[in-house]
């Protein structure tokens, strides 16, 4: 561990805090290198379910400059992201495939059919169907060896958005077409340019899919994260703060902090 990491116990969650984002980004970056060698060492494959938005964005570019400089192959990769908007095609500048393409899978070596993003583009009457389907594609190439996530404004992890649920049914949600809540469609104009073209509806893998990653590794980072980063590891688990369902399985959950989005950690 370097030594301007602090390490954490928040109340039994695993909490490691990065002096800024771009020490965090490393931090994340080192242990998804260390999860591939060690997953291809074990099953000669690396499930990895990756996510979008703008705190990863240093995370790729890291790997991708691992990549270039010839310290990490992604050719026995096996990629599944958390979800896409719907309806949107693949080429739209706004999908999440091509922010895939622009910040990952083009500039690394890995081979195209190694990488899932659900499809915006199924029909309406096959999104659910078509949701149900990449579960089973997840189980068939042995689960997922590590989930990387980031956390919404209200906690929502990929687009599992706050709900009335109970903890048990939200821990048992499967990936499955979704609403967006406010605030994700508020924080989504940044991308769109305006309300008017956000889009409201998306695909995403689920709370069940995500609890069953091998390692979970979390990465917040960023003044606005700090409050929904505290309520979701010291507040009560429920699903009305999705985030907070990750201390169900606190034991292979890592949360990588920069100092401003621990700051209300205590
Ligand atoms: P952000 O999104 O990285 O763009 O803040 C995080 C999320 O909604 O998961």
């Amino acid at each position: 561990m370097a030594a301007d990491e602090r390490k954490l116990d928040v109340d039994g969650s695993h909490v490691i805090v990065c002096p800024n984002a771009e020490a965090a980004s490393r931090l994340a970056a080192d242990r998804i290198a260390a999860i591939i060698e060690a997953a291809e060492r074990d099953r000669s494959k690396a499930v990895l379910g990756l996510a979008t938005g703008a705190t990863p964005e240093t995370v790729y570019a890291e790997l991708a400059a691992r990549h270039r400089a010839g310290s990490l192959s992604f050719q026995k990769v096996v990629t599944y992201n958390l979800d896409e908007y719907y309806p949107i095609q693949p080429l739209d500048p706004l999908s999440y495939r091509h922010y895939m393409h622009q910040r990952l899978f083009s500039l690394v070596d890995i081979p195209a059919n190694q990488t899932h993003v659900i499809d915006g583009t199924v029909p309406a009457a096959f999104a659910a169907e078509h949701a149900a389907q990449f579960d089973r594609w997840i189980e068939a190439d042995g689960g997922l060896d590590l989930q990387l996530l980031g956390i919404g404004r209200n906690g929502h992890i990929g687009f599992n958005e706050p709900s009335d649920l109970s903890v048990e049914e939200a821990i048992n949600l499967p990936t499955r077409p979704v609403e967006l809540h406010p605030v994700t469609t508020t924080d989504a104009v940044r991308e769109f340019g305006s309300a008017e073209k956000v889009i409201t509806q998306a695909l995403t893998v689920g709370i069940k899919t995500i609890l069953a990653a091998r390692v979970i590794l979390m990465l917040a980072t960023g003044p606005r994260k700090a409050e929904i980063v505290a309520r979701s590891l010291k507040g009560p688990i429920t699903p009305t703060v999705p985030a907070s369902l990750l201390r169900t399985v606190a034991e292979k959950v890592v949360w990588i902090l920069d100092e401003p989005a621990a700051a209300e950690l205590g």
